[in-house]
């Protein structure tokens, strides 16, 4: 009996040690992860300013046929850097998809075919439902800025989740169009960056030189 504790308790001892050292040095990494965090998720001021500037600085990415071909008016999607309505009686359908046979799956794939006039493709290729169609034509910058903050016209999402949207294969389709096709003309790190900065400062909206003329003229 007083032989065993005698063995044991070296080893109790060492392990207690080593316990305590182990947790002194969790508890530190914790503390500077936490610190980090903190440093990192510090809130960026809100800056209706350089918000809306960078709202601008985007608008002839967003205003491009790129991306105007499935956001513009009509029931249809459109076709070319001329937006010309989509041959072969392709329209949006009851889900975006396509009526009947002419589903958008039948000839668009998740990536570009190779060649001139070759359906483009990237995964999830379709126009906005009917019920919220998402159409930007005929919007002025600061509409179109309105309607990305409208939850309810632009399928449920706060700005954070605007700039999320920007980041998938559809909407980066925009900058890899495929054979023939122009793509859009800021670069794509420049463009990410901008939409971040907007919803981060406050997602604050361009003036319309016509609202600031109504406003002046108080009406
Ligand atoms: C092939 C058709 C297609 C093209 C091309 C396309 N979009 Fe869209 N876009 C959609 C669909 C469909 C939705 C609705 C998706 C949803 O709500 O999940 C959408 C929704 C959006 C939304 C969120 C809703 C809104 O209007 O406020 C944004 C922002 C957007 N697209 C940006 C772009 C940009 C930028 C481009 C060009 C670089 C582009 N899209 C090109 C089909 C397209
Ligand atoms: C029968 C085949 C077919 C179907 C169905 C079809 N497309 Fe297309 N689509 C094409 C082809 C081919 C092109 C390329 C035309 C060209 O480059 O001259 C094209 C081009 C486009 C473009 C133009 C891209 C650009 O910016 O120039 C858009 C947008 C588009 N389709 C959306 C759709 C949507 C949305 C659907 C479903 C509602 C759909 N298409 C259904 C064959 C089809």
């Amino acid at each position: 009996m007083k032989n065993r504790k005698s063995i044991a308790s070296p080893f109790a001892v060492a392990a207690t040690y080593c316990f305590l050292f182990s947790l002194v040095l969790w508890v530190a990494v914790q503390g500077v992860e936490y610190a980090r965090a903190q440093l990192v998720h510090q809130p960026v001021p809100r800056d209706d300013a350089t918000a809306a500037a960078a709202f601008e600085a985007i608008v002839p990415v967003l205003r491009h046929p790129r991306c105007m071909n499935c956001h513009s008016s009509g029931d249809f999607p459109r076709q070319g850097d001329d937006s010309h309505r989509h041959t072969m009686q392709v329209r949006r359908g009851p889900d975006g998809e396509g009526v009947n046979g002419v589903r958008c799956s039948t000839c668009h794939q998740d990536h570009n075919l190779a060649g001139l006039h070759m359906p483009p493709g990237a995964p999830d290729w379709h126009l906005p439902f009917p019920a919220m169609p998402m159409i930007w034509e005929g919007l002025s910058d600061h509409q179109l800025c309105e309607l990305f903050k409208d939850a309810r016209r632009n399928g449920g999402r706060i700005p954070q989740q605007i700039v999320e949207h920007m980041n998938i294969p559809l909407v980066l389709w925009g900058w890899d169009p495929g054979d023939g096709r122009t793509p859009v003309p800021i670069p794509r790190r420049e463009f990410l960056a901008k939409i971040q900065e907007w919803a981060e400062k406050g997602a604050a909206c361009p003036v319309d030189a016509s609202a600031a003329t109504s406003q002046t003229l108080g009406f």
